[in-house]
């Protein structure tokens, strides 16, 4: 978690202005955000360069280059905070691990990480094997019946149950319709107050707020629900019984290494949503894409299915088997490149900041893009083409990390963004996805169903306008 130190700004250099579009130009690409097409990056890059400025009050100064990933997330990570950038997700995740800043976040980084480090993941294993099994006996009935299934939200629902259980010690899946309704609307309301021209303070009774504290109130009732049923288990529980293998238990028995208090009831309620939204949504939003795109390159979902049977045996895999599913990685991986579910890290200069001869005044948020950071001409020849051989490595080693994905130019590739923000939950999120990825190509061919052309949305994390139905036929 270390940082580099950040080189000083050179106040006397002056600055060039950011290039953009203006005029009708300007109006076009705010009708793109509003209509949420993420393919408006990849025009703002072709039409004006690396690092582009909209011109409007707030709007974040759009990085597409590497360099300047790097220079944000790591190099002077220290002049750059979260800040006001996420505003529309404080009452929401509060202060949970994705939004603290400072101590706050070095204290909870230290407690959640090893809790979703390798000797804990292997604990997950059996519940994600057996719930993808349930899953796949109703794949098997639509199967039966040629029934094509949406599989976006199948792979959601299936994450969801997922996570529940891995963090929380519960099955949710009860509570998917609702969470389903925050994460729609929710994701909705948020990008178009992105998009607005005058954004009104969350206390003005507008209908989009009014719709937010609806949803927040539900979110609350749901959690504080979780954690009730969770301490009266715990206190039920025999004294000698050993704790559930899940992250809330250890949340609650964490104690601060200086003032060893617990952490208090709001504190976990942050963490507990935090924790959940981060993590369903992303995971199952990858799997839902990296079906997608398998459905459209049987030759590639053959070699998955080949290397599943060959690494996979009858019982729950273990954790160095799902390791080793090298291929099935490389598609993964391949698959966050074109659609990564995180599109772009968001960020605010707490103080002024010199990238290449551009400056960045204190206070000016920034968006490193890394949908189009992962199209970037220069470092990935033909950017639209799926090809997984693009993460094979010299070795034959299977990337365990994204961090050693792209030995040419790492911060080119940032599903998981990079620097000490990036995404605690990745080895858990890859363990999941690879596991879920192998069973699933082992047992089905998936092909696309007939319907709408699919098309991605960028409603806060990336999803698919209509859906992804599959067709399914047993290997
Ligand atoms: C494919 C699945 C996932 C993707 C693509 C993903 C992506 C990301 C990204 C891009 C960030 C950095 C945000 C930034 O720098 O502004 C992040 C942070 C985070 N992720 Fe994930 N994530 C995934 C799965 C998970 C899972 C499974 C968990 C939890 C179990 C999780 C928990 C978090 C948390 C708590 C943070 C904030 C970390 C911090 O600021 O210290 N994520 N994630």
């Amino acid at each position: 978690m270390s940082q580099d130190t950040a080189p000083p700004v050179p106040r006397e250099r002056p600055s060039v202005p950011i290039p953009g579009p203006r005029g009708r130009a300007r109006l076009a690409a705010v009708a793109a955000f509003r209509s949420f097409d993420p393919g408006v990056y990849t025009r703002l890059h072709r039409a004006h360069g690396d690092i582009v400025s909209l011109g409007l009050p707030r709007a974040p100064v759009l990085l597409f280059h590497p360099d300047q990933a790097r220079q944000v997330l790591r190099i002077e990570a220290a002049r750059f905070s979260k800040g006001q950038t996420l505003a529309p997700f404080r009452r929401l995740l509060g202060n949970g691990l994705l939004l603290a800043e400072g101590d706050s976040w070095f204290r909870q980084r230290r407690t959640v990480a090893p809790e979703l480090a390798a000797p804990r993941l292997e604990t997950f294993l059996p519940r994600i094997a057996r719930n993808t099994d349930d899953l796949l006996e109703h794949w098997h009935a639509s199967a039966r019946n040629q029934q094509a299934r949406e599989v976006a939200e199948d792979m959601i629902g299936l994450a969801f149950r997922n996570s529940g259980e891995i963090l929380l010690g519960e099955d949710l899946s009860g509570e998917l319709a609702k969470v389903g309704e925050l994460t729609t609307q929710g994701a909705r309301i948020t990008m178009r107050r992105f998009g607005a021209l005058f954004k009104f303070p969350s206390w003005v009774p507008t209908p989009d707020n009014l719709r937010r504290r609806r949803l927040d109130a539900m979110v609350d009732a749901m959690v504080y629900g979780v954690l009730d049923r969770h301490q009266q288990r715990q206190a039920a529980r025999a004294d000698t019984e050993p704790d559930p293998p899940c992250l809330l238990a250890r949340l609650l028995a964490a104690r601060d290494p200086e003032t060893g208090a617990a952490m208090d009831r709001k504190q976990v309620r942050d963490e507990i949503v935090t924790l959940l939204m981060a993590s369903f949504d992303t995971t199952g939003m990858a799997l839902a894409w990296s079906l997608h795109l398998l459905s459209r390159h049987p030759e590639v979902a053959d070699r998955v299915a080949a290397e599943a049977q060959r690494v996979l045996g009858t019982d729950a895999p273990s954790l160095e088997a799902i390791e080793s599913l090298t291929y099935t990685r490389q598609v993964l991986h391949e698959a966050m490149r074109l659609y990564p579910p995180i599109l772009g890290l968001l960020r605010m200069a707490t103080e002024p900041v010199q990238l290449g001869p551009h400056r960045i005044a204190e206070g000016e948020n920034v968006l490193v893009a890394s949908y189009q950071v992962h199209r970037h001409p220069a470092f990935w020849p033909d950017p639209e083409r799926f090809d997984p051989e693009r993460f094979a490595s010299a070795s034959g080693k299977p990337p365990a990390t994204a961090r050693t994905t792209n030995k040419r130019e790492p911060y080119a590739y940032l599903p998981f963004g990079r620097g000490n923000r990036a995404c605690v939950g990745e080895k858990l999120a890859l363990l999941e996805a690879a596991a879920v990825l192998a069973k699933i190509t082992r047992a089905f061919h998936v092909r696309p169903a007939p319907g709408p052309a699919i098309v991605p949305r960028h409603l806060v994390i990336l999803r698919p306008e209509n859906g992804i139905p599959l067709q399914l036929s047993p290997r």
